[in-house]
């Protein structure tokens, strides 16, 4: 057999012109990929940097509104919410997420309100609610109960999807969670409410700068490696995402995001679902701190990394860069 070889061959020619790069892309990046990560505060009219998160801010639920509508003209289609809970409110059961009237519920509803074109997701977990810093409730040794936890995470969600939020998405890594909350979702009439499951989550380093931003950092006692993944391990992925599918989910998340493309990759293969991904607070604070140095290009690594997790097989990514990249894809 021949084969076709230099000079025949010159994969340079379609890299040749600015045209010709784009008649061959394999992969668009558009703002319709994006879901916008936004961290709520207490007061009015207030906005808060996150010290360790440069360009990022908590805002006041009176604020979310305009946000909402501007992330929508931008073309994105989702917003994620994180709360900063109130000391006074964080508790051991974490009862706070409970309340109809928390940060969460009075921000959801705002943005509904609003009358802003866009989705909502909310994160069922207990960590920004629980004075131990942990994503379920703890027992007389400290350790992270499961059964118990999911009865509570449940009600957290259907608390979540009374507000209004679209899509709940389960972060905490509890077994049987996303099942739970599929069936009391159904018997609540909530139909049409998706589960984005965290179904790849792992124990993460990257993490730290949003347990500043939710305040929770403080508080946390211990590692989370009793029930998110190790970082060693990829099969155990597919074994989690093919549960919470079982279970229900309409959609499945890896996370953290650039250093585990290998699995966003292997779960698209594996599974005809949408995958998403979490940039998440690391990797942003990780680039930012790069920018700053002057030793990075700011809109070249963003459009870099988000193209990257697109190519991996993502339907779409949450980052803190959402907005600063829509605006450039203008
Ligand atoms: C809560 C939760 C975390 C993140 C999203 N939901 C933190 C954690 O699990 O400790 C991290 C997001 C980020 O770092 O940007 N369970």
């Amino acid at each position: 057999m021949t084969h076709a070889r230099y000079p025949a061959l010159r994969p340079r020619r379609s890299r040749a012109h600015a045209w010709s790069r784009a008649l061959v892309a394999e992969t668009i990046l558009s703002p319709a990929d994006l879901i916008w990560p936004l961290f709520v505060t207490s007061g009015t009219g207030t906005r808060e940097p996150v010290g360790t998160m440069p360009g990022v801010e908590r805002l006041s639920v009176d604020l979310l509104g305009a946000a909402a509508k501007e992330a929508a003209a931008l073309g994105i289609p989702c917003l994620a919410l994180f709360p900063n809970t109130p000391a006074a409110a964080r508790s051991d059961d974490g009862a706070e997420a409970l309340n109809p009237d928390n940060l969460m519920c009075r921000a959801v509803r705002a943005i509904k309100e609003s009358g802003a074109a866009i989705g909502v997701l909310t994160d069922v977990a207990l960590d920004p609610y629980t004075s131990h810093g942990h994503d379920g409730l703890l027992d007389a040794q400290h350790r992270i109960v499961n059964d118990a936890s999911v009865a509570v995470l449940v009600q957290q969600a259907v608390t979540l999807a009374r507000a209004g939020a679209d899509i709940i998405a389960p972060s905490d890594m509890m077994d049987g969670r996303v099942g739970a909350i599929r069936d009391a979702l159904e018997a609540g009439g909530f139909h049409d409410v998706q589960i984005m499951a965290y179904a790849a989550k792992y124990a993460s380093a990257f993490y730290g700068p949003f347990r500043d931003a939710v305040g929770s950092g403080g508080y946390l006692k211990g590692d989370k490696k009793t029930y998110q993944m190790d970082y060693a391990n990829s099969e155990e992925a597919l074994r989690e995402v093919a549960l919470d599918l079982a279970e229900g989910a309409d959609s499945v998340m890896v996370k953290p995001g650039l250093p585990y493309l290998d699995i966003v990759r292997r779960v698209k293969d594996r599974f005809e679902v949408p995958v998403f991904a979490y940039q998440v607070s690391g990797e942003y604070a990780m680039m930012q701190a790069a920018v700053a140095a002057g030793v990075l290009d700011r809109d070249r690594a963003m459009i870099e990394t988000l193209t990257a997790f697109k190519r991996a097989g993502c339907s779409g990514v949450l980052t803190y860069f959402a907005r600063n990249c829509a605006r450039l894809l203008g």
